[in-house]
This record gives C-alpha cells, sequence and structure tokens, in this order.
C-alpha cells in the first residue's frame, strides 16, 4: 500500500519568523492520520526553525530544491547532504517554476534527483504540461519525456524512495486545478510507464502527487482517485487551517 503524501511548497514565502509561525501552527496538536505523510517545505533560510518546530510530531521537512554535487565552489547551491544534516526527508526536484525561470532541464532535474537518493533523501520529482501542450495533446508525450529523462539510470532498489509530483502548468496558482478524472488519467499513464521503467515492484511502490490548486474543497475528489496518492500544495499550504484540510481529506 502507497502512503499517502501531502507536501507543502511555500515557495519564496515567510521569513523565518513566519515560517516558525505557520509550522507550529500546522503542527501544534495535530496527528497526521495513518496511512499518510505530511511535509512542510519552507525557504531555506527557514529550514533551521522548521526543523526545530516539527521536533517530535508527526510532520516532515522538506526542502524546495538542491545542487547535486556534494561541496565545492557552487555559489549560491545548497548540497542533498546539508539539507540532510538540517533534518529534511525530502526534497522537491524540477518544480516547473525553476524549468521556466531557471532553464532547468530533465538531465539536470536527473542530476538533482540521483544525488537527493545518494543522501538520503526522498526526491519529489516534478513534471507536467503547459497549456499550449495539453491543448496540442501532447500530455502524454511531454509527461513521458520528462519522466524519462528525469528519472533515467535510477535503480530499481531506489526507485521506492521517489515520488513523483504530476502538475500540470495550467493549474498551479491559477485556481484552476485538473479535474479529478483528467488527473486519474495522467496519473494512470505515468503509472504504466513507472512500471515499464521499473518493473511492477517498483512501479507501483512508486507515489504519484497531483499538484495544481489543490485546496481543501478539492482536496478530497482529488484523492479519491485510485491513482492519485497525494497532492502537492502551494498556496493552499501557507495557511494551517487550510493545509490541515487537505492532510485529513
Ligand atoms: P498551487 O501550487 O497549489 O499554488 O497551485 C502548487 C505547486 O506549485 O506545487
Amino acid at each position: 500500500m502507497r502512503r499517502v503524501l501531502i507536501a507543502g511548497n511555500w515557495k519564496m514565502h515567510g521569513g523565518a519568523a513566519e515560517a516558525e509561525a505557520l509550522a507550529r501552527a500546522v503542527a501544534r496538536g495535530h496527528d497526521v492520520p495513518i496511512g499518510r505523510e505530511a511535509v512542510l517545505c519552507p525557504p531555506f533560510t527557514a529550514i533551521p526553525v522548521v526543523a526545530a518546530a516539527l521536533r517530535g510530531t508527526q510532520f516532515q521537512l522538506g526542502a524546495q530544491d538542491c545542487f547535486w554535487e556534494e561541496k565545492g565552489a557552487f555559489t549560491g547551491e545548497i548540497s542533498p547532504p546539508m539539507l540532510r544534516e538540517a533534518g529534511c526527508a525530502y526534497v522537491i526536484v524540477g518544480h516547473s517554476e525553476r524549468r521556466r525561470h531557471f532553464g532547468e532541464s530533465d538531465q539536470q532535474v536527473n542530476r538533482k534527483a540521483q544525488a537527493a537518493l545518494a543522501a538520503g533523501l526522498r526526491p519529489i520529482v516534478c513534471v507536467g504540461e503547459t497549456l499550449e501542450q495539453r491543448e496540442s495533446e501532447q500530455t502524454f508525450g511531454i509527461v513521458e519525456a520528462q519522466i524519462r529523462g528525469s528519472l533515467a539510470e535510477i535503480s530499481r532498489a531506489s526507485a521506492p524512495e521517489v515520488v513523483v509530483a504530476y502538475e500540470p502548468v495550467w493549474a498551479i496558482g491559477t485556481g484552476r486545478n485538473a479535474t479529478p478524472e483528467q488527473a486519474n488519467e495522467v496519473h494512470a499513464f505515468i503509472r504504466g510507464l513507472l512500471g515499464a521503467l521499473f518493473g511492477s515492484g517498483g512501479g507501483e511502490a512508486i507515489r504519484i502527487q497531483y499538484g495544481g490548486s489543490v485546496n481543501a474543497e478539492n482536496a478530497r475528489s482529488l484523492l479519491g482517485q485510485p491513482e492519485v496518492d497525494g497532492a502537492l500544495v502551494g498556496g493552499a499550504s501557507l495557511n494551517a487551517e487550510s493545509f490541515l484540510k487537505i492532510v485529513g481529506a
């Protein structure tokens, strides 16, 4: 059984004080339902305070990006071992905002995912088509190329540690989520592809999150789909009450 994974991607919101308050509001006295995991991904500078706020709770810590080298002359970058030491269990790689604003390629995302795994972090590997690509019926081709590229050379043994987040770009931050059926259709396609890449064991073990305008109202119907194993939540994760509703949905 795949454990449902709800992750909050705070993006570039919150200095340490704000992040600490939000983390405490999320974790204080709240259980994560059995069979589920919940992760908060604050900006880098807030990781230490959020780690402290989550200690002893059922909520886990993640980062929003990493570099692929362990250390060296890479000004401005943060490595997977640094994130591990800071208490992270997960790291998002290849978010569409990084692909778009920073030109990240599938090959770079792949190096990040492999480096994360090597450091003992679970990578949340993001894929998804733009509106133009969906309207020209390229969704499956785009998603397949992103998955094949981003997960290249990952071993069958490591595959169960990988999480895929299907995030249609047109649904991110727009208030226009994919319908549960649209999400499930792409998730089922991804599931088949993962089976081809990692064998049925690996393919069945990898969790596939949906992301893009998930909120307290639509979470239940999205998570009710058989191939939807969780949610990557942006805007709605910045409010403790709405994030907790999604965690419990
Ligand atoms: P959103 O962001 O929930 O605000 O649409 C999702 C994401 O970018 O991961």
